[in-house]
């Protein structure tokens, strides 16, 4: 089954064609960050109209890299939820267009689930269940994915995703905007131990994360060297600041595997990305001598073939939209109801 996915949630207009949720037949991206980098962060007005100029092309471009006719094209599959209100309509309505045209299925994909299905595309022995660790830029959370389209979530960010806090201190540390991976470079230079910054532990359910005290840790560290005109050792910041935040993460992953049992752990979103959490996955994996599942780096950002691979499931489970599909803001990945 070929599906045409297309997915315009935040600041990539993105459109592939994936065989039967597991083969990427072809993967086009048109990435809108120099874009916004000149304002420090996605401007959702231009967001929306970069989105409009470029999905149609792109399309088409996806269409000729994979080989195919429109008539080929068996469904399409459409990030509906969440993003970027006006960024999300684009694809949707693209995407209704589409299916209206060719007469084809149209599934409505949730844009988290499309990065925990990321892990599909690279590991083709990879099925549920397993335990999936989401950091991205909007999202963290630790989801126990019990079947292709049902999960649960154990835990979440009470504020700040991972993702938000570090682009906002990359930000004041002067890198350009997304800062992350920029940051994850500098924290390899680093001593980690030099600047010692805050694990926060809240709530009253232990899967809870919070990373805003992190980032006001961060932020006032920075603020305050740049007051006194004492020099910062930036590398050394933004080792300590890597460290904080996987040193968050772990001991939930640990923790939620203890308790599920599952001897599989995923890692999803642009955060997956970070040299620092995935190196203590590893070391986490080898401890407790589990699998372990690392998006390779082009999925882990933003693209439509985690869109079509999790589509593809979603069809099998029935899941498909008419055309009064709508677009949201934010919905949780449970009961999706539209
Ligand atoms: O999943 P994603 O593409 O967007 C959302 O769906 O929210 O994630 C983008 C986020 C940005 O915050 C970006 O800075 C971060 O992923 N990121 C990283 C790295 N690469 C990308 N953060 C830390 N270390 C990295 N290497
Ligand atoms: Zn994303």
């Amino acid at each position: 089954m070929n599906i045409l996915a297309v997915e315009s949630s935040c600041d990539e207009t993105a459109v592939a064609v994936v065989k039967d949720g597991r083969t990427v037949l072809s993967d086009c991206i048109a990435s809108q960050v120099a874009l916004h980098r000149e304002y420090g962060g996605v401007v959702p007005e231009i967001a929306s109209r970069k989105h409009i100029e470029a999905i149609y092309g792109l399309a088409d471009e996806a269409l000729v890299k994979a080989g195919i006719q429109r008539e080929n094209i068996d469904a399409v599959a459409v990030t509906y939820a969440p993003g970027l209100i006006g960024a999300v309509l684009v694809g949707v309505n693209f995407a209704k267009a589409a299916a209206m045209a060719l007469n084809k299925p149209l599934i409505p994909v949730h844009h988290i689930k499309g990065h925990i299905a990321a892990n599909y595309l690279a590991y083709s022995e990879l099925e549920p269940p397993f335990l999936c660790l989401v950091v991205s830029g909007g999202h963290t959370m630790l989801v126990d994915v019990q079947d292709y389209t049902k999960m649960k979530i154990l835990g979440t960010t009470l504020d700040d995703a991972a993702g938000e806090c570090f682009d906002k201190v990359a930000r004041v540390l002067g890198m350009p905007y997304p800062g992350g991976a920029a940051l994850d470079r500098c924290a390899k230079l680093g001593d980690e131990a030099k600047y010692v910054l805050p694990r926060s532990k809240p709530g009253e359910n232990p899967y809870d994360m919070s990373f805003s005290g992190l980032k006001t840790a961060s932020l006032n560290l920075i603020h305050h060297a740049q007051q006194v005109g004492e020099e910062l050792d930036v590398n050394s910041l933004c080792a300590g600041f890597s460290a904080a935040v996987s040193d968050t993460l772990l001991p939930r992953v640990k923790m939620a595997l203890d308790q599920t049992g599952y001897t599989k752990l995923a890692v999803a979103g642009g955060v997956a990305a970070n040299s620092r959490i995935r190196g203590d996955i590893e070391t986490l994996a080898h401890e407790k001598n589990i699998l372990v599942y690392l998006p390779p780096l082009h999925l882990c950002g933003d693209n439509a073939a985690m869109i079509g691979a999790q589509g593809y499931y979603e069809f099998l489970a029935g899941n498909v939209a008419d055309m009064s599909l709508n677009a949201y803001a934010t919905k949780s990945i449970i009961g999706e109801e539209m």
